[in-house]
């Protein structure tokens, strides 16, 4: 999608201008509990459990993390804007993958939301995490374990939040969609922790686990507000938006010490086999259709002539939901996924 040279220059100058915002101090005392999980995972080594990491929520946030059953609950599976007959009603996170017999192996169907999202639905907003950090009521969190076998290890933690609220661009708000999935993924050897990986957009960053900031063992990351993009530090943070080619700059993340999260307390566990590309519950309340569903966890983008959509040059308000853990690349060589971008392991911490 072209943009002619003067928006650029005016678009860039913009980017440069917001990118000299000041960094967040933070300002909250940090998450001191040390107590035990009350959570039982069996099947899953313990250290995936001792090194979960924490999550900091924005200070503003208006999109918690939330309950993966309730997405099913409150949207209508459909193809190409057209509802499914699932056959099997009621759906759940059980039998979710029984929508893989529809839209292109299930890739073209999209939970979509019974109430227009633009009337600012209740359940999009997610739970507020109590003291403790748990979401209560809300499973809100996925663990994966890849055994690599000789040692190596690599443990997902995957997030979920209702509704991703894009950033705004000159005035208009770009990339909002419905469902959003981030993760951190750990890489153990021998049950020593080696590098960590934060999800961001399209790709995300690695770090040594050395270099990552902890609490006690486990390490720190920051949700950003609405986009929920996941770093690894406090503060203001450029980044172009996937899909939306816009200059550096121009779109930022903010992320702070407001709410902690802690999504292990709230979670389902499985292990991941790649040879079959197929997942293990390691309790039995643990669903697995959720994890075998290969559609959307949102409504699709809305066509240019729904009145809910704004098109600003070319880049949409509302985009398509995103896909589920298991599209996530749960087998890797390295820390980063494959996407053809170089996989820096960064020893320190930086922005
Ligand atoms: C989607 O629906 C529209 C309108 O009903 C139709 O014109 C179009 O061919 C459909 N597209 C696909 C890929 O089925
Ligand atoms: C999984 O990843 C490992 C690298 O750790 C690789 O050797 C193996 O071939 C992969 N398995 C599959 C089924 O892709």
């Amino acid at each position: 999608m072209s943009m002619c040279p003067n928006v650029l220059i005016l678009l860039t100058a913009v980017g440069v201008l917001l990118c000299y915002h000041g960094f967040f101090t933070p300002g909250l005392e940090i998450f001191a509990s040390q107590s035990p999980m009350t959570i039982q995972a069996f099947g899953v080594p313990s250290y995936a459990i001792d090194y979960a990491p924490l999550i900091w929520l924005d200070v503003n946030e208006k999109y918690f993390p939330s309950d993966m059953y309730a997405q099913v609950a409150n949207t209508n599976p459909m193809v190409n804007f057209t509802v499914v007959d699932a056959t099997q009603s009621p759906l759940n996170l059980d039998n979710l993958n029984v929508l893989n017999l529809f839209g292109n192996d299930g890739k073209d169907v999209f939970l979509t939301s019974i109430l227009d999202v633009d009337t600012n639905p209740e359940w999009l907003n997610g739970v507020v995490p109590d003291a403790s950090g748990k979401t209560n009521d809300a499973t809100s969190c996925a663990i994966i374990v890849n055994d690599h076998g000789s040692g190596m290890v690599d443990v997902f933690y995957m997030y979920f939040y209702a509704y991703n609220q894009g950033n705004t661009v000159l005035f208009h708000e770009l990339g909002d969609h419905v469902g959003d999935w981030e993760h951190n993924m750990i890489r153990f050897r021998d049950g020593v922790p080696q590098q960590v990986w934060y999800s961001q957009h399209g790709n995300g960053e690695a770090f040594t686990y050395k270099a990552v900031e902890k609490e006690g063992k486990r390490p720190i990351g920051y949700s950003a507000r609405g986009s929920h993009a996941t770093y690894a530090t406090a503060g203001t943070h450029d980044h172009t938006i996937p899909d939306l080619n816009l200059p550096r700059g121009l779109i930022q993340d903010y992320t702070s010490k407001g709410k902690i999260w802690d999504p292990a307390k709230s979670a389902y566990w499985y292990t991941f086999e790649a040879e079959t590309s197929s997942f293990h519950n390691v309790d039995s309340k643990s669903p697995l259709g959720a994890m075998y569903f290969k559609g959307q966890w949102g409504d699709e983008q809305y066509a240019g002539s729904d009145p809910r959509q704004d098109d600003f040059l070319g880049f949409y308000k509302y985009v398509s939901g995103p896909t589920g853990p298991q599209d996530k690349q749960l087998n890797r060589t390295k820390v980063c996924p494959d996407n053809g971008i170089l996989c820096i392991i960064r020893d320190s911490l930086g922005p």
